[in-house]
């Protein structure tokens, strides 16, 4: 079965929204931050952790997926969900975004994209079918269309081509999907367009359109400054379908999560809260906190005073200070638990605000706290 969207509630004063996605593998509630896992684990996370911090959907890579373990591996294991021993529900991207941000050479053409490998040089051809080919493969809940995604900021006329092109990608994914056999995975549409709001008019009108089972809003969050992202998501999401979720590909910052959520979208990603945590940081109620300052040498409180997360319960800033600083892999992982752990209590807020029509007091609320100008 492919998942199912029930919207619950809509905010009295904002387009922020709570519902449900319905996986074979379990329930998504709405809004959402979704965990990273590109090379089929969410850096120094065990699946049981996830389970423990409640993470609901996490993601993983086609591109790098498809290079490294390879597909034969990876259908020997029985996809994805058995090789990492992750039963809850599996979002893939299409490979659309990677292989324009890491892979070496590219060459785009109506066809598909011929790339290098950023491991070994080799040499791949990506088009719409294969993408879809591969997240068969992976077996993932819910797939993603292969796209274009374009840097920042590009003119008009280079954008308005790719528009169209990823449209008609779209377009050959989705009649591969509909003909073959995985019924019960799902596809998503994505919505590109750059800082142009008639091409992101042109990119819903075209891509709703077809029947997808839900809408992603890509190419933003790529360079471009904050109130451009807002100016784009507050014009983008009212144009997409209600009774379908929407998705905002690659943003995962407390604030961005607001704003993304306040127009509408439903789930969310970024590397960003696993990425900092490696670097030495913590995102708290507070505010970010770079742990691996000298501030912290002799402060033996927890990251984050008001976290009731297994390490802020157990470990104080100085010792995971320590750990950063000795470069033991201990305060990597714990860093990314308390971070993860926090963004998901941050969201299951954010759903309980919706539900009390409470979301912008809420918003209000914790920009004050965190520092952030509202
Ligand atoms: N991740 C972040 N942005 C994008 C995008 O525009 N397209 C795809 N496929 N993935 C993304
Ligand atoms: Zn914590």
């Amino acid at each position: 079965m492919p998942i199912k969207y029930e919207l619950i509630k809509k905010d009295k004063y904002s387009n922020a929204r709570t519902g449900i996605i319905h996986t074979e593998h379990g329930d998504i509630p709405t809004p959402i931050f979704m965990p990273v896992g590109t090379k089929a684990s969410v850096k120094a996370m065990t699946v049981e952790e996830l389970k423990e911090i409640d993470a609901k959907i996490i993601l993983g890579n086609t591109y790098h997926l498809y290079l490294k373990p390879g597909m034969d591996i990876m259908k020997k294991a029985g996809g994805l969900h058995k090789f990492m021993n992750w039963n809850r529900p599996i979002l893939t991207d299409s490979g659309g975004f990677q292989v324009f941000s890491l892979s070496e050479m590219r060459d785009i053409s109506e066809d598909g994209v011929v790339f290098r490998s950023h491991i070994d040089g080799s040499k791949h051809l990506f088009t719409p079918e294969k993408s879809i080919e591969i997240q068969n493969d992976i077996h993932s809940d819910i797939m993603m269309s292969f796209d274009e995604c374009i840097p920042y900021p590009v003119d008009h006329d280079y954008v308005e081509r790719s528009v169209y092109r990823t449209i008609r990608w779209a377009k050959r994914g989705l009649d591969y999907h509909k003909s073959n056999s995985h019924k019960d995975q799902s596809l998503f549409g994505i919505i590109q367009g750059g800082m142009y709001e008639d091409l992101r008019k042109i990119s819903v009108e075209e891509t709703c359109a077809m029947d997808f089972d839900g809408y992603s809003i890509g190419g933003l969050s790529v360079g471009e400054p904050k109130e451009e992202m807002i100016r784009l998501l507050r014009y983008t999401t009212p144009l997409l379908p209600e009774d379908k979720p929407r998705y905002n590909m690659g943003v995962g910052s407390p604030d961005f999560l607001f704003e993304s959520f306040e127009t509408g979208i439903d789930m969310a990603d970024c590397v960003l809260p696993t990425r900092i945590a490696r670097n030495g940081t913590a995102i708290t109620s507070h505010g970010r906190l770079v742990v691996r300052n000298a501030l912290y040498k002799e402060d033996f409180s927890p990251l984050d005073h008001e976290c009731d997360c297994y390490v802020c319960k157990n470990y104080s800033r100085a010792y995971i200070r320590h750990l950063v600083n000795v470069n033991e892999i201990l305060g990597a992982r714990l860093l990314t638990y308390h971070n993860l752990y926090f963004l998901l209590k941050m969201c299951e807020n954010i759903r309980k605000a919706i539900m009390e029509d409470r979301f912008l007091e809420y918003k209000k609320e914790f920009y004050t706290k965190y520092g952030y100008d509202s």
